[in-house]
């Protein structure tokens, strides 16, 4: 993140609190810059609190297979709030989107599940949008 990007987000902070618990944030003021870990082997606490975490059930009868989402890492669940959620969720098959889910604070926190037809597909990529902190995105290889 480079000093005009943190000085984006700090902006965005002071919104945060100047527009109060029960407003909705603007969609101008969504962070949505695109994240990467410092060090992608050792993820810190804001990053395994922000990276998605993949996991795949087995293929069902009809071919499809259930690839679940869910926001956190390492026994960190991100929060949910009216100022701070994940607010929505993609997954890309070798980089072709499959699915978004836009996800609402409070009622529901950055989780999702999609069906996919694996079959030939070699790269998933998940990617999570934090109102806040940007948008983080974790690959699979299959
Ligand atoms: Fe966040």
């Amino acid at each position: 993140m480079n000093r005009r990007d943190a000085l984006r987000v700090a902006g965005l902070a002071a919104v945060t609190v100047a527009v109060g618990a029960q407003a909705k944030i603007p969609e101008e003021y969504m962070n949505r810059i695109e994240m990467k870990p410092v060090n992608p082997a050792k993820l810190d606490a804001g990053e395994l609190k922000h990276s998605p975490l993949v996991t795949l059930e087995k293929k069902d009868s009809a071919g499809y297979t259930m690839v679940h989402i869910s926001v956190g890492q390492g026994g960190i669940i991100h929060p949910s709030t009216q100022d701070h959620w994940i607010d929505f969720i993609e997954l890309y098959a070798d980089n072709k989107l499959v699915g978004k889910n836009i996800l609402e604070p409070e009622i529901s926190r950055g989780a999702t599940s999609f069906a996919v037809k694996l079959e030939g597909i070699k790269i998933l990529t998940a990617k999570a949008g934090c109102n806040l902190h940007g948008i983080w995105a974790t690959t699979v290889t299959l």
